[in-house]
């Protein structure tokens, strides 16, 4: 009888630590602290976007960046940056660079001219010629 009750409270102990295993993962798994996409196969300025970008203006809920564009815009451009048509390169690296509201702005030594020209050409792929 004895033993039952030890096993018992070893199994749960053990339940309750891989609980909190589980949670730390998905808490690491979070789009806020996801790490660095793969992009194999992809594109630079769409890796580089998806490291720096995608978590305040990809989709989904709770995003800043996306919310904040779908008030601006109420649906007369997309809330969502990379599927926008009306961007210029220009346009991307002055806000990439000042930062607006409460979005950063990101030295070179975090994005680099070159990587930022790749996020501009990934923003501007669609644009009409
Ligand atoms: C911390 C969240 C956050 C991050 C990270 C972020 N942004 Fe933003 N961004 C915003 C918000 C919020 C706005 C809208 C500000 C406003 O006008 O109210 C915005 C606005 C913009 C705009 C202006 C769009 C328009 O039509 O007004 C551009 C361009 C932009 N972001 C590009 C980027 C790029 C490129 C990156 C990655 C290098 C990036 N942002 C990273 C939050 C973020």
């Amino acid at each position: 009888m004895k033993k039952v009750g030890v096993r018992l409270a070893v199994a749960l102990v053990l339940l309750f630590a891989a609980r909190v295993v589980s949670a730390q993962e998905a808490s690491r798994s979070s789009s806020w602290t996801k790490s660095t996409t793969s992009g194999e196969g992809q594109p630079r300025g769409y890796v580089q976007y998806q490291n720096y970008c995608s978590m305040c203006h990809g989709e989904g809920p709770g995003k800043p960046g996306t919310l904040a564009l779908q008030a601006k815009y109420k649906g007369a451009e997309p809330a969502l940056l990379d599927k926008r048509t009306d961007l210029t390169p220009q346009l991307v690296k002055t806000f990439v660079r000042n930062g607006v509201s409460i979005m950063p702005f990101f030295r070179k030594t975090e994005i680099s001219d070159a990587d930022l020209d790749a996020i501009a050409a990934y923003l501007t792929r669609n644009n009409k010629q």
